[in-house]
């Protein structure tokens, strides 16, 4: 035991390692929250990039999470094309960094790191635990069928070689594995069996999966009710597989600004009960110009009344004339930016048009909202096709808009919100349950003694 500058006698020094790109990182800090109210004498060291922890620590505080800077891996004068450029600069440094960081948090606390509580996309970190011979605690923020798809990535591989040369991404697998019974090539994460396998990313996340059975628990944010036969299936397999999501039912404090400053809500408070169709392609995903058309035509011959998050520089490629119209006859609400889980729990919206992030998908399931997805990258098209298996929502037909597919998906969607489709209820009814005081609450505790060895009592 050691006595900090705060004078709090610690007990236990644990570091997390954040993935630092998309929501990893706020999801992740959601998650040490939890476990640093559970665990008072307990001192997380939370390390990600400047950039990422400027964002994240701005407003939030918590006396034992200490956030840690590390290296983005750019090179000064090097500027970065896509996503998955920077995702291997960091890659590169990743471990010479998290590295270093827990010497110098090791100092500053004076006590050595217990537990390492990571990001599983952060994959060195497996190594790295065995070589400290502590605990590994790999956290997967996405959903269960993307975690079995990097999980059985070998097997996956070795069942579809066959089908490589010759099928396209439509073939269907049948069984391919417990609980994503029909799923087809195309709805593989990329690097899996389509796309490029050889990228530092996917070379990565290959990597990971085969690492994951060594972690002492592997949480994940979801609930157990929602995916049971996967859930089961890995149970056998990983250590403490503990579903203790949804976090977007737990986390309500934690934004800080969840300002409504463009009026959205006084804007669907007009509208009539699930009527409203509400588009959002989260942060980094775009649908190309004549997509954009062909959606924003679908919705103004179908009168269907709407609000469309959606960043200003698309507006140039929107129909002629389409603002204007739609806002004069009020049917159509076009923002910058909308505070999604408050809109989607409005009684107003009907049906949600998404890109199929795990987030957003978690967040139309809670709020009981049917979903259209069209996905662009990555588990979207996994979670997609996991949506429309769950009897809650569907894919675009085609995988694209057309204004005919938007205009078959969209009566059909809207049929489910108004008969308030009883799987939409009841798989929302679980979500809630799991955090209360079912499932995903037990896991949690169970969690925080694997992490802290603070036994928190069980009801
Ligand atoms: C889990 O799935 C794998 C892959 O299909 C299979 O080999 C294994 O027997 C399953 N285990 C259980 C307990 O269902
Ligand atoms: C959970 O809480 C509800 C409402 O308070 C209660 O009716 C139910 O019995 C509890 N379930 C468990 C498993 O404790």
């Amino acid at each position: 035991m050691e006595i900090t500058s705060n004078n709090i006698i610690w007990e236990k020094h644990v570091a997390v390692f954040a993935f630092p790109f998309a929501s990893h990182p706020a999801l992740m800090l959601t998650l040490v929250r939890r476990l640093a109210s559970a665990a008072p004498k307990v001192v997380f060291s939370f390390f990600s990039t400047e950039a990422s922890n400027k964002a994240l620590f701005s407003e939030l505080s918590c006396y034992n999470i200490k956030p840690y800077d590390v290296s983005d891996g750019k090179k000064d004068h090097v500027s970065i094309r896509n996503p998955e450029e920077g995702i291997s600069f960091f890659l590169t440094v990743a471990e010479d960094e998290f590295t270093r960081g827990v010497r110098v948090a090791e100092m500053d606390t004076g006590l050595r790191v217990s537990c390492l509580v990571v990001d599983a996309f952060v994959g060195c970190s497996g190594d790295m635990a065995e070589e400290m011979n502590i605990p590994w605690v790999a956290f997967w923020p996405a959903g269960t069928c993307s975690l079995a798809a990097h999980f059985y990535t070998d097997l996956i591989r070795h069942k579809c070689a066959p089908l490589l040369g010759s099928a396209g991404p439509n073939q269907e697998i049948a069984d391919l594995i417990p609980g994503l019974k029909a799923v087809r090539l195309g709805d593989l994460p990329s690097g899996v069996v389509l796309g490029n396998l050889e990228s530092p990313f996917a070379t990565m996340l290959h990597k990971m999966g085969r690492s994951l059975a060594r972690a002492t628990a592997v949480p994940i944010n979801s609930f157990q009710e929602l995916d049971p036969d996967l859930t089961k299936n890995l149970s056998s397999k990983l250590n403490n597989f503990l579903n203790i999501g949804p976090f977007n039912l737990i986390s309500g404090e934690e934004s800080p600004s969840k300002s409504d400053e463009f009026s959205c809500m006084k804007w669907l408070d007009n509208q009539e009960t699930r009527t409203v169709t509400y588009i959002c392609f989260g942060r980094l995903c775009r649908p190309p110009p004549h997509e954009l058309v062909e959606l924003a035509e679908a919705l103004e011959e179908n009168k269907t009344p709407f609000l469309w998050a959606i960043n200003k520089d698309s507006h140039m490629h929107f129909p002629k004339g389409f603002l204007e119209r739609t806002s004069a006859n009020g049917i159509g609400k076009v923002v910058p930016w909308a505070p999604q889980d408050q809109v989607l729990n409005h009684a107003a919206i009907g049906v949600f048009i998404t890109h199929g992030g795990w987030t957003s998908a978690l967040e139309g399931l809670v709020a009981g909202v049917p979903m259209i997805c069209r996905p662009f990258l990555g588990d979207h098209y996994i979670n997609s096709w996991m949506v429309e298996s769950w009897g809650i929502g569907l894919r675009i037909q085609g995988g694209k808009f057309t204004k005919h597919a938007t205009r078959c998906a969209l009566e059909q969607a809207l049929s489910l919100s108004k008969n308030r489709d009883e799987r939409i209820e009841g798989l929302r009814d679980l979500a809630y349950k799991a955090v209360a005081n079912g499932s995903s609450d037990k896991n949690f505790k169970t969690l925080v003694e694997v992490v802290t060895g603070v036994t928190m009592p069980f009801e």
